[in-house]
Formats: C-alpha cells, sequence, structure tokens
C-alpha cells in the first residue's frame, strides 16, 4: 500500500491538543495561526542538516549535553532578547535531548509559550516529541526536572531518518520494537517478517511504521497523560535499560557528569539508549517468565525479534550488584521493592513490585556476574 504523502493525526493532551503532522519530506514547522515570532533550536547537527536559511536559530549542544539548566536558561534568554511573546513559539529540531530541552524552555517561557517539535531521529519521532514529557538533567540524575508540556505541532519528515547514523537508527527501533509489543500486533508482524524492509530504511514503510507507534503512544497519553497508571507500561524494559546506561555510559558520577567532555559514541563499552532498552526488554521478559507472569513461548518469541534485529546480548563490564544499585536511583523505585513493567503476553502489561534479589540472581543467571 502507497501512504499519502501528508496524513495527521490529533491527541488531546492534559487540556491541550497535539497535531502530529506526517510527511516524507521534511520541513520546518508550520503553526497554524502563524507564531508572532519563532525561535528555532538545532544542535550542532542539525544546524548543519536542517537550518539552511532558518534565522533565527539557537545551537545547543548534541545529545544529552544538551539537557542542562544553562542551556534551558539560554534558551529564554535569547527569546527575551528577541523580544518573543506567549504567542511566538519556539521550535525544537533534532533528536530526544533537543525536544527535550526546547520543550522545557518553552513551558517556562512567560509561564508557556507555543511549542512545535520537528524530530529528526527515529527515536524522537515515535517516542521524545510525542507526549508532552520535557526534561533537563540534573545532580546526576535523568529528566528529574521537567514539566508536562505537549507540543501543539509535531512535523515527522521521513526524510530526516535518510542520514541518522546507523547506531542511533538501531537505538529508535528499540523503542518501535516495545512499542508493537505494547499493542500493536499488526506492527509486530511487520517487524517479524520485513526486516529487510526495515534495515534497509524503506520510506513508505518507515512512514507507516512511525504513524503506527504515534498511534499506540497517543492512546496511552490521552489516557493517563501524567502516568498515573498505564503510561507507565511505555517504560518496559526501561528499569533494566536506565541502570545498565548509568553503569556502562555514564560512569558512577551519575548521568550528567559521567558524559561531559564525550563525543557520543566514544564511551568505551558505550550502550545506546536503545541498545539499553532492547537488552532490558529481554531482561524483563526472563523476570516476568521467572515470576510466571509471562508466557514462556511469548518471551522466546521477543527474544528472537530482538535476535532478528541484532541488539547485543552480553553485558561485560558490568556487576549484578552495580546494576542493582543504579536501578535504586530509578525514578520509578517503591521504597525498597523495584517496579518493573511486565508482559502476560502481546498486548497485556502489568507493573509489578519485585524484591532486589530475585533481580540480582536473574542478573547472574543471564550472565551479569
Ligand atoms: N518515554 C515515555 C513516556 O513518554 O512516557
Amino acid at each position: 500500500m502507497r501512504v499519502e504523502p501528508t496524513k495527521r493525526m490529533d491527541f488531546r493532551l492534559g487540556g491541550g491538543r497535539t497535531t502530529v503532522v506526517f510527511q516524507r519530506e521534511f520541513r520546518i514547522p508550520e503553526l497554524e495561526p502563524p507564531a508572532a515570532g519563532l525561535l528555532v533550536v538545532f544542535d550542532r547537527n542539525t544546524r548543519g542538516l536542517f537550518g539552511a536559511g532558518v534565522r533565527p536559530a539557537v545551537v545547543v549542544p548534541r545529545g544529552e549535553a544538551a539537557k542542562k539548566w544553562k542551556h534551558a536558561l539560554a534558551l529564554n534568554r535569547e527569546a527575551v532578547e528577541r523580544g518573543l511573546t506567549r504567542t511566538g513559539a519556539m521550535v525544537g529540531v533534532g533528536g530526544g535531548a533537543v525536544c527535550d530541552l526546547t520543550a522545557f524552555a518553552a513551558s517556562l517561557y512567560m509561564r508557556g509559550c507555543r511549542l512545535a517539535l520537528a524530530p529528526t531521529t527515529l527515536l524522537a519521532m515515535v517516542d521524545a516529541a510525542i507526549g508532552g514529557k520535557t526534561g533537563i538533567n540534573y545532580l546526576g540524575y535523568k529528566n528529574v526536572i521537567g514539566t508536562f508540556y505537549p507540543a501543539e505541532v509535531v512535523w515527522i519528515g521521513i526524510s530526516a531518518l535518510e542520514s541518522l547514523p546507523e547506531e542511533e537508527y538501531r537505538s529508535g527501533l528499540a523503542e518501535v520494537i516495545k512499542t508493537a509489543l505494547l499493542g500493536d500486533p499488526a506492527l509486530y508482524e511487520t517487524l517479524t517478517r520485513r526486516r529487510e524492509a526495515v534495515l534497509g530504511r524503506d520510506a513508505d514503510l518507515l512512514l507507516e511504521i512511525v504513524r503506527s507507534c504515534v498511534a499506540v503512544k497517543g492512546r496511552i497519553v490521552e489516557e493517563d497523560f501524567r502516568e498515573s497508571g498505564r503510561r507507565a507500561h511505555l517504560n518496559l524494559g526501561h528499569t533494566f535499560a536506565h541502570a545498565l546506561e548509568s553503569v556502562t555510559t555514564l560512569g558512577k558520577r551519575g548521568f550528567t557528569a559521567g558524559l561531559r567532555g564525550r563525543r557520543p559514541g566514544a564511551g568505551v563499552g558505550r550502550w545506546s539508549h536503545g541498545e539499553a532498552v532492547a537488552w532490558g526488554i529481554a531482561r524483563a521478559m526472563d523476570l516476568g517468565v521467572r515470576l510466571g507472569v509471562t508466557d514462556a513461548a511469548y518471551a522466546e518469541e521477543v527474544d528472537r525479534l530482538l535476535d532478528l534485529y541484532g541488539f547485543r546480548r552480553s553485558v561485560r563490564r558490568s556487576s549484578a550488584e552495580g546494576l542493582v544499585d543504579a536501578m535504586g536511583k530509578d525514578k520509578k523505585r517503591q521504597g525498597d521493592r523495584l517496579r518493573f513493567v511486565l508482559q502476560r503476553r502481546l498486548g497485556e502489561t502489568v507493573v509489578e513490585e519485585v524484591d532486589d534479589a530475585a533481580v540480582r540472581a536473574l542478573l547472574e543467571e543471564a550472565g551479569v556476574s
């Protein structure tokens, strides 16, 4: 089936409305009615790729290094200096970090100015730009300061994915797999049967995949905007993943300090967010089987799907103890027990509290000693 070049989806989020526009060609978002003024935010990479002729533009560092107070303040300072009013808009053009930062800054400026996002990575298209979570990292904690502030418009231009480095593309694919597991059997089938086209970044197929993911996530966040229930299901695999990211990529000093001075991809034993999520999904399946929650045949199927896309299985240079400690920092912790999103089978997701000891034993069994 040929996908029509432009499609829209509307979601009601926390009293506001987000329109998601899907197109083949990447474009800087347009707002309706037009904004009184714009502040367009790029990172160094997206400025070069998509920013020709765009004024006024602000450039922030690439990746998580952008998610700092000083950059949120710098965007607000630019907005003041340029005389942006509340009817002006901040526009974030980039991956998850640019989207999170720009949305955070926009939520603060004059108690909230207009906001549009143009995600340029698969991960930002299917997750970060959708659903109104904003945030910066602080004192070693990821997204510990943030707001709920949905974009008025999210423009998804699939052609932006053509230039995406392989590692980042695969990182987004893990979130696509997660979304399929949460509630889209047709997408699960597509991922299982059309690996070559998915990895070959077939534009029509990608448009369809991104639309499916946005539809699933949009439905979940419409129902539970502030994560008091079902939205937590979007964290499938993430408790394990955040722990792995923090011990392998970020070092003992924590998130922000651990990234200082590193180029993305330059860290020893670095795991991208998506690779960590894929590993985390596999561990969540193991944990579910161990606790008698997850259907064992389903867990094996998921394992095969993760294998099909070549996600790493083995975790070197990490200890089970270190990972469990890192989980203690997770926002999802409740007292002495950790909370995990588990699945009975495709589309049936539950949240369970689990003892640290059971998690440590599971990790040791998975080869983390
Ligand atoms: N990335 C998870 C959420 O938006 O809730």
